[in-house]
């Protein structure tokens, strides 16, 4: 990080379907425990993004707040944390367009979360799901931001992000973009499947057993662990124990995600104890941090205009980080205003 740049931390998270205990585990509640008096924090509902693939617009809507939802009722405050959704704040897209004239083909085609989503039909993916990537730098970089955290998926994205911000300096000869750092933290940045520990946990896997939704209720949580795929041995003590164990390091990572504690530190405590008496430790964990927050956000979800007024000021407030960043760079890049 340059030194120049005062930390600034920005995330943000697709409304494009359900949300699950990786969504929790792997990036709202450590959005959480990044609010900090002396940094900002900014929160995005990357809705932009969510329209490279097909949305349906009510859908998408009810979904844009239903994430504002699992961030407050998870424990992002709209006073300390600036919450808001992307369309809301314009400067998005207009930096988004200057990094598509920054960003090379050859980056965007290296990447990898553009082969998975686009599939086998490339020819027909949208030319939005391409420049993603460029869009998701000028989320980043429209504030300045210096931290991101993210899942170890996005690590890519986050490695163009700092390739943009270069080219752009380097190009124009200034040091205006900070070189992010990424954030990629904690056992549970992957949670996968509780039918197969290979896949990650996912809200189009079609069953529904395999994830734990954040809207879930206390039993229907309780089930989904009890019933969680494992193997016969007991736990091990060591973290090489779980090697070629797919499913009880999931496990294992879970229950260090929800105590705050290293898997090393899980597996000191749990060492040598079957599933049989592991599963009901972390039920009671889950239930514990999880079904308050499913009882919340159904709260929230009744009456959805104390969202939208929550989301209208947090892209006013966005806005006033932003739209000096956007001047400066349209000064820089010699757009006549
Ligand atoms: N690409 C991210 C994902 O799919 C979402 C995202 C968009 C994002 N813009 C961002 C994450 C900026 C961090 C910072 O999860």
């Amino acid at each position: 990080m340059s030194s120049a740049f005062t930390p600034r931390v920005f995330s943000g998270i697709q409304p494009s379907g359900g949300l699950t205990l990786g969504n929790y585990l792997g990036a709202i509640k450590r959005f959480v425990d990044m609010q900090a008096d002396d940094f900002e924090t900014i929160y995005c509902m990357v809705d932009l993004h969510a329209i490279t693939v097909w949305q349906d617009p009510e859908v998408l809507r009810r979904n844009t707040r239903e994430l504002c939802a699992g961030f407050i009722a998870s424990g992002i405050d709209p006073e300390k944390s600036i919450l808001f959704n992307q369309s809301q704040v314009p400067e998005h897209a207009q930096l988004g367009w200057i990094f598509n004239t920054v960003a090379r083909m050859g980056w965007l085609n290296r990447m990898t979360q553009f082969k998975d989503k686009a599939g086998k039909n490339r020819e027909n993916a949208s030319v939005g799901l391409f420049a993603y990537p460029a869009l998701m730098a000028a989320d980043i970089l429209i504030y300045h931001a210096t931290h991101v955290p993210v899942g170890e998926d996005q690590k890519q994205h986050l490695e163009l992000t700092r390739d943009i911000a270069a080219k752009f300096n380097h190009d124009y000869g200034v040091d205006f973009f900070p070189i992010t750092e990424p954030v990629i933290e904690g056992a549970a940045t992957r949670v996968m499947s509780l039918r197969d520990g290979s896949k990650k946990m996912s809200k189009s896997d079609p069953s529904d057993m395999s994830r734990i939704n954040m809207t879930d209720d206390a039993d229907m949580i309780a089930q989904k662990i009890r019933k969680a795929r494992t193997d016969p041995d007991a736990l091990p003590s060591e973290i090489k124990g779980l090697d070629d164990r797919p499913e009880a390091r999931n496990l294992v990572n879970i229950y260090a995600g929800f105590a705050d504690l290293s898997p090393e530190q899980v597996l000191a405590e749990v060492g040598g104890k079957q599933f049989s008496e592991f599963k009901p430790m972390l039920a009671d964990q889950a239930v514990a941090k999880l079904a308050p927050i499913s009882i919340e956000m159904a709260r929230l979800m009744e009456d959805t205009s104390e969202i939208d007024r929550i989301l209208h000021r947090g892209a006013e407030r966005a806005r006033a980080v932003a739209a000096p960043i956007l001047k400066q760079t349209y000064d820089i890049v010699g757009m006549v205003s």
